[in-house]
C-alpha cells in the first residue's frame, strides 16, 4: 500500500514537471511568435529610414541648381508669393483621399478658369500636390508667369523634401518604440518574480505594442480606460495575460474588425475588458476554454495553453476571468483586487 501510495505521489511529480516544462515552452513559443511580429514590425519602418534619404539626395541634386536660376527669372512679387506658396503647403498636414483630391483638383481648375488661364488643368494639378485649398488671388502674379507650371513642380518637390525627412522622423520613432516595449518585456521576463506597483494601462499598452503589426492591417483599436489606482502586481505576468488575450482575440476577428480595450475601477477591484468583434463561441467551447490543452486551432498552431496560463497569473493575483460571447461582441473581463493582489507577505 505504502510502496503504492509512493509510486503515485512520483507520478503526481512528474506530471507537474511536464507540466511546468510545457507552460515553458508554452511561453517560448509566444516568444517566438512576438520576435517574429517585432522583426516584421521595425521592418516597416527600415524600409522607409532606407529609401527615404536616397530619394532626398537625388532630388536636392536636381533642384539646388535649378533654384537660383528659377528665382532670378521670377520678379520681386512672384518671389514673395513662391516662398509663401511654399511655406503655406509646408503647414498642410491633412491626408486627403481621392475622392477629396479629386475634388479639390476640380474646384482649383474652375477657380483658375475663371482667371481665363491657358495651362489651368496643369496648374490644377500641382497646386493640389502642394495641398493649396483656394484662395487663388493672392498668387495671381505667379500663376500668371508663363512657366507657372514648372514652377510650381519646383515648389512640389522642396514640399517633398519636408515630408520625406518627416517620415523619417516618424519612422524612427515607431521603431524605438516597439524595441522599447521588447526591452520592458524581455526585463519584466527576467525579472519574472518580482513585484511592482504599475498602471494598468502600462503592460496593455506594451502588449498591444508587440501586436501592432498585426493590428494594423484592418483591426481597429478603441481605448477605454478611466483611471485608475496603482496595482501592486507582478508586471511579466500581466502583461502576459494581455499578449494571450489579445493573441486570441486577434485569432477570432480574422482580417477585419474592432478591438475594444477598456480600464475601469469597480468596487476596490480594477476590471479589464476586452472585447473583439468576432464569431460568437459556441457553448460547448466556451465550457472547454480554460481547459489546458484544449484548442480549435489547426494541428502545430496553438497549444491550448494561453488560456490556462491566463487563468493561473489571474488566480495568483486573487483575481477572476469570465467570459461572455455573442455574434460579433466577445469579451473577457479581468478582475483584480486593488488590496488583495499580491499581498504585502508576498512582495516581500
Ligand atoms: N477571443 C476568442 N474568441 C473566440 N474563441 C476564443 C477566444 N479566445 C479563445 N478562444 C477559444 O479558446 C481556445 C483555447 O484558447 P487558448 O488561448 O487556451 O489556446 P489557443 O489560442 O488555441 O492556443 P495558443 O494560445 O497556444 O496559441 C481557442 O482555440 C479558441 O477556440
Ligand atoms: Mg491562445
Amino acid at each position: 500500500m505504502e510502496e503504492r501510495t509512493q509510486e503515485l505521489s512520483q507520478t503526481l511529480v512528474n506530471l507537474q514537471t511536464t507540466q511546468a516544462e510545457l507552460i515553458q515552452s508554452e511561453k517560448m513559443a509566444a516568444l517566438g511568435q512576438i520576435t517574429a511580429s517585432v522583426a516584421h514590425e521595425v521592418n516597416t519602418p527600415l524600409g522607409v529610414i532606407r529609401s527615404a534619404p536616397g530619394n532626398i539626395i537625388a532630388t536636392l541634386n536636381v533642384l539646388l541648381p535649378q533654384l537660383p536660376v528659377l528665382m532670378q527669372r521670377l520678379n520681386p512679387t512672384q518671389q514673395a508669393t513662391f516662398i509663401a506658396l511654399v511655406n503655406t503647403s509646408l503647414q498642410q498636414q491633412q491626408s486627403l483621399s481621392t475622392k477629396e483630391e479629386r475634388q479639390l483638383r476640380r474646384r482649383l481648375q474652375t477657380e483658375l478658369d475663371a482667371l481665363g488661364l491657358v495651362e489651368s488643368q496643369e496648374i490644377a494639378i500641382q497646386l493640389t500636390l502642394l495641398r493649396i485649398e483656394s484662395s487663388l488671388e493672392g498668387n495671381q502674379h505667379l500663376l500668371e508667369a508663363p512657366d507657372c507650371d514648372e514652377i510650381l513642380q519646383v515648389a512640389y518637390k522642396l514640399v517633398q523634401q519636408n515630408q520625406n525627412t518627416i517620415s523619417i522622423q516618424q519612422e524612427v520613432d515607431r521603431a524605438a518604440k516597439i524595441v522599447f516595449a521588447l526591452k520592458t518585456y524581455s526585463h519584466r521576463s527576467r525579472e519574472a518574480e518580482e513585484k511592482s506597483l504599475i498602471q494598468i494601462s502600462e503592460c496593455l499598452e506594451i502588449a498591444l505594442t508587440l501586436y501592432q503589426n498585426r493590428l494594423k492591417q484592418g483591426i481597429e483599436v478603441i481605448r477605454k480606460y478611466e483611471p485608475v489606482p496603482d496595482l501592486l502586481c507582478n508586471p511579466d505576468a500581466l502583461t502576459q495575460v494581455w499578449v494571450n488575450l489579445i493573441d486570441n482575440a486577434i485569432y477570432a476577428i480574422g482580417k477585419e474588425g474592432t478591438l475594444e480595450i477598456a480600464i475601469a475601477q469597480q468596487a476596490g477591484q480594477i476590471v479589464v475588458e476586452i472585447t473583439n468583434s468576432g464569431a460568437a463561441i459556441p457553448d460547448e467551447i466556451r465550457l472547454r476554454l480554460f481547459e489546458p490543452f484544449f484548442t480549435t486551432k489547426p494541428r502545430g498552431e496553438g497549444s491550448g495553453l494561453g488560456l490556462d496560463i491566463v487563468r493561473q497569473i489571474i488566480q495568483k493575483h486573487g483575481g477572476d476571468i469570465q467570459v461572455s460571447s455573442q455574434s460579433g461582441q466577445t469579451t473577457f473581463t479581468v478582475m483584480l483586487p486593488l488590496s488583495r493582489s499580491m499581498g504585502v507577505a508576498d512582495v516581500k
